[in-house]
């Protein structure tokens, strides 16, 4: 199925490789990919600016950016090299250049999504899986807000985060865990609520990675091999892939982050479809693009495609001190092959957001380095010759954020089985603790470089994902400031142990472990594909052998995902199991509180647990393997991952999505219904675009170009001016007419956009609220309070053309605590996009059945669902039997 309109198949035959800045540059072929999956051409690059919530920060990036020399412009559009932090000497993880003379500077791009990475008297939060395992739209929030205060703190002007994509289409994925659930409305409510909890801190917020970055190995282009193309039909991407950026767009996200692999075949750096189209033009995105890091391989296609920054700056091989853009940005321009008015509305994209975030008024600049924790170091640590100078300064920015970081780790917390009701724990039991994930990593919690390494407990997967640890809290020692009687078995292979008391409970620590594709740990290439579903360490056998010798026992989980649990999961010791997920440096206590009853566990999992790995179609259950050529990595599954694909297979797995017990237990009565909306089957029509900045579309002087006299460049600093001669020769060059090879498919003429545009997110009419469904949340247990989550699905009418999930998350509310007796009315909402299908004939959202019997579905777990509401009579059922 096609990308994009229409009937016609166009595939952009080529990609230009290597450093395409004028017409004689190499091209080489893409790679085929399975038919039927093609990229259109979509051009050109619609400008930004065009909706209401976003001119009054264009019209003053007009005003800067007219200001700008042809250098200034392109200066500002990527990094200057990387580890070649200029600004006070104090490099970030990226650095784009600057145009001082009018006040503008160079921007600090930081990874991690859970706390300023590289750096000290930061807070690690829990990772993103942990955070979506609240199911708590307000602790979201407020960690995104102590986040960005952190990030603001430091100087960082771009947090490079949230994490949507991975969506967790593979369980084996290596950085799904970064991502809030496999589920795209789980996800995107993550996403979103980060976006509005960071930038209302007036820090820019990343959502990454477009698109389709579902597994680490073989993701990255290099000069020898492509990276892997997701290939995936148009109603997958819109209803499953797309949906989170779609959330994080309309949440006002001003960076987006596109992706190493390609997506039918086409580069996502340099894929129009998905950053012209998809993105920009039906998306509504107003910031800007830019690329992973190194993914960025070439210098017109990519601009010509909607890319408006290149990060680090340098081209695919680094330290050589040669980019794509920079100095090859401002050649292309004066040759003509990229239009003038492209790298205005690159460079007014970033300069808008920059002002969308307040950040022309007491900015504060960064106070760290990424490279070094002393506190003088290199001020270019990537050149041969550096000077040096202050590079740190040990800001904290901690402030009490310990708190919510412990809070989001311990209502993660999700208790999946609890036999004989042995949680809560009493402190006078005598515990017996098995497992090196128990006790903070010996060589400190930081001793291996972004954490790749799995020794000691688990608080995050690896890569660039991460941020160092002020400390960690260790579950041990949280568990020793409980109570006295605790002997803690410091390893994974079972001991010999005395002879077991019927008091004695044993606590066993197991782990699993992934990360980014840049660092193998344990034979795990990012990706679990050494480890697959078993916990490492031999911790399936450690479990079993405590399950031998204990009648009590109850296993704590520290993973980035889901494990096969069948080894051990049904034997009659093995009482209670909690999945702590990742829980960053509030590991300790957040346990002890669930463990020992202080709190009652309110963590759902936010993907299931299947009893077997085939249990899932291939293409989810498998990784790519290495291939000649393009690995290529097809979605035949299509809408069917994670519940979706078990519900309509009938296959039930050990644990559902969302499943989640607590000390107490709920009920979800005096259901009732509420059209807001009365809906067609098409949405209302799109507002049309808004004006955008126009700027003269001339060809600038070549003198704008031109280094300035003296100047003396730092070897492998990353510059956009050319020498005179250079910029005179590309003049020249334009002066002489040579066109150049433009891909097929490319045009000049503006589109009205489609329209499923018209907003931020797309259409704005389809967050009308169609439905709501309000429920009463109750405490039915006797003696403990807990928090309960409503969760609400949509299932679409009988005999409509479409095929459908058997049911689908649209919405979630957690209620506050509940003492026994205790209830709280819940509101969910479904928009007329829950209730839509992507029409792939007419490029719009449809409601297959306006008046059909849609049922939504409200209960504890996606197999839990007992309350129905039902939209063509306006009643609803309670006490059901599940669906699934
Ligand atoms: C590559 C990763 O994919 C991305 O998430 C990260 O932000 C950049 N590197 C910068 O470290």
């Amino acid at each position: 199925m096609a990308f994009g309109a229409s009937a016609h198949v166009i595939l952009l035959s080529l990609c230009v490789f290597g450093a395409p800045s004028h017409a004689s540059d190499v091209v080489r072929p893409r790679d085929a990919v399975p038919s039927g999956y093609v990229a259109l051409p979509y051009y050109p690059a619609p400008p930004g600016g065009w909706t209401n919530d976003w001119s009054a920060s264009y019209a003053k990036a007009r005003a800067l950016v007219e200001e700008m020399t042809l250098a200034e412009k392109t200066n500002i559009t990527a990094g200057s090299g990387i580890f070649m932090g200029k600004n006070y000497g104090i490099p970030c993880v990226g650095n784009t250049g600057s145009a001082l003379r009018l006040g503008f500077p160079q921007l600090c791009l930081q990874d991690s999504a859970l706390g300023v990475a590289s750096t000290d008297n930061v807070t690690a939060f829990p990772a993103g899986i942990t955070t979506g395992a609240t199911w708590d739209k307000s602790l979201i929030y407020e960690r995104a807000v102590a986040i960005g205060q952190e990030f603001r703190g430091k100087g960082v002007n771009i947090y490079l985060g949230p994490t949507v994509g991975p969506l967790g289409r593979k369980p084996l994925g290596g950085r799904n865990w970064e991502g809030f659930g496999a589920d795209p409305v789980l996800q995107a409510i993550g996403g979103a609520l980060t976006v509005k909890g960071v930038q209302e801190q007036g820090v820019i917020a990343t959502i990454k990675h477009l698109v389709g970055n579902e597994q680490e190995m073989y993701r990255m282009y290099n000069p020898l091999q492509s990276g892997y193309s997701s290939n995936l039909d148009d109603r997958t991407m819109h209803e499953l892939y797309i949906w989170p950026f779609a959330e994080g767009v309309r949440a006002g996200a001003a960076s987006v982050m596109s992706a190493y692999n390609a997506i039918n075949g086409s580069a996502c750096s340099q894929n129009s479809y998905l950053l012209n189209g998809l993105l920009k033009d039906e998306l509504g995105f107003q910031g800007f693009v830019m690329s992973d890091w190194l993914s960025h391989m070439s210098g017109v296609a990519s601009a010509l495609a909607g890319l408006d920054m290149d990060m680090p700056g340098d081209t695919q091989v680094p330290l050589l001190g040669s980019s794509y853009w920079m100095y090859e940005l401002t050649r292309s321009v004066l040759n003509g092959s990229v239009p003038v008015d492209r790298l205005n509305d690159m460079a007014t994209r970033i300069v808008a957001a920059w002002y969308q975030t307040g950040q022309d008024k007491d900015y504060p600049p960064p106070n760290f380095s990424s490279n070094t924790h002393d506190p003088y170091g290199l001020l270019y640590p990537a050149a041969l010759l550096s000077p040096t100078g202050l590079v740190n300064q040990y800001v904290n920015v901690q402030a009490d954020h310990y708190k919510i970081a412990r809070k989001v780790a311990q209502d993660a917390i999700t208790l999946l089985k609890n036999d004989d009701d042995l949680l809560p724990l009493s402190n006078s039991s005598s515990f017996k603790v098995f497992g090196t994930d128990a006790q903070v990593n010996p060589d400190g919690p930081n001793a291996c470089g972004n954490r790749a390494c799995n020794k000691g407990t688990l608080g995050m997967g690896w890569g660039s994902g991460v941020a160092d640890y002020p400390y960690m809290d260790g579950p041990i020692d949280a568990i020793k400031r409980r109570t006295r009687n605790v002997t803690y078995y410091a390893t994974d292979t079972f001991p010999s142990v005395s002879a077991p008391s019927p008091d004695d409970v044993a606590i066993v620590f197991i782990s699993s472990d992934s990360g980014e594709n840049s660092f193998t740990v344990e034979g795990n290439h990012g990706d679990r594909d050494a480890s697959k579903l078993a916990a490492w360490h031999s911790g399936d056998t450690l479990v079993q052998k405590a399950a031998a010798k204990y009648s009590n026992v109850v296993v704590v989980v520290h993973t980035v995902g889901p494990l096969i649990l069948e080894k051990w999961i049904d034997l009659p010791s093995v009482k209670a199991v909690l999945f702590a997920h990742l829980p960053g440096q509030e590991a300790g206590e957040s346990l002890t509180n669930v463990l020992f009853g202080d709190v009652s566990p309110s963590g759902h999992l936010p993907y299931s647990i299947t009893k077997a790995a085939g249990d899932l179609p291939d293409s989810v259950a498998n990784l790519k393997g290495f291939a000649l050529g393009q690995v290529q990595d097809t979605y035949t599954e299509g809408l069917y991952i994670d519940y979706r694909y078990l519900n309509k297979k009938s296959i039930k797995p050990r644990y559902a999505f969302g499943h989640g017990l607590s000390y107490t237990n709920f009920t979800f009565t005096n259901a009732s219904i509420r059209r807001v909306t009365q809906l067609g089957s098409t949405p209302p029509s799109r507002p049309p675009k808004g004006p955008t900045p126009s700027y003269p579309t001339d060809i600038p002087a070549a003198s704008e170009a031109y280094y300035p006299d003296g100047f003396n460049a730092i070897w492998r600093y990353l510059y956009s001016w050319l020498s005179k001669a250079d910029a005179d020769a590309a003049t020249a060059a334009a002066a002489k007419g040579k066109p150049y090879p433009y891909p097929d498919g490319y045009g000049t003429e503006p589109k009205a956009g489609p329209p499923a545009g018209g907003g931020q997110g797309g259409n704005p009419a389809l967050w009308d609220v169609a439905y709501e469904v309000t429920v009463t949340v109750g405490n039915a247990g006797d003696r403990r309070a807990g928090r309960a989550v409503a969760q609400a699905y949509v299932q679409f009418p009988e005999g409509i053309a479409w095929d459908t999930p058997v049911v689908q998350l649209r919405d979630f509310e957690k209620t506050a605590e509940l003492r026994p007796g205790e209830a709280e009315a819940v509101t969910v909402r479904f928009t007329r996009k829950d209730v839509s299908v992507w029409d792939t004939t007419t490029q719009d959202w449809v409601v297959p059945s306006p008046e059909g019997r849609y049922r939504f579905w409200v209960g504890g777990a996606s197999d839990r669902l007992e309350v129905a509401c039902y939209s063509d009579t306006l009643t609803c059922e309670e006490g059901l039997e599940s669906l699934v």
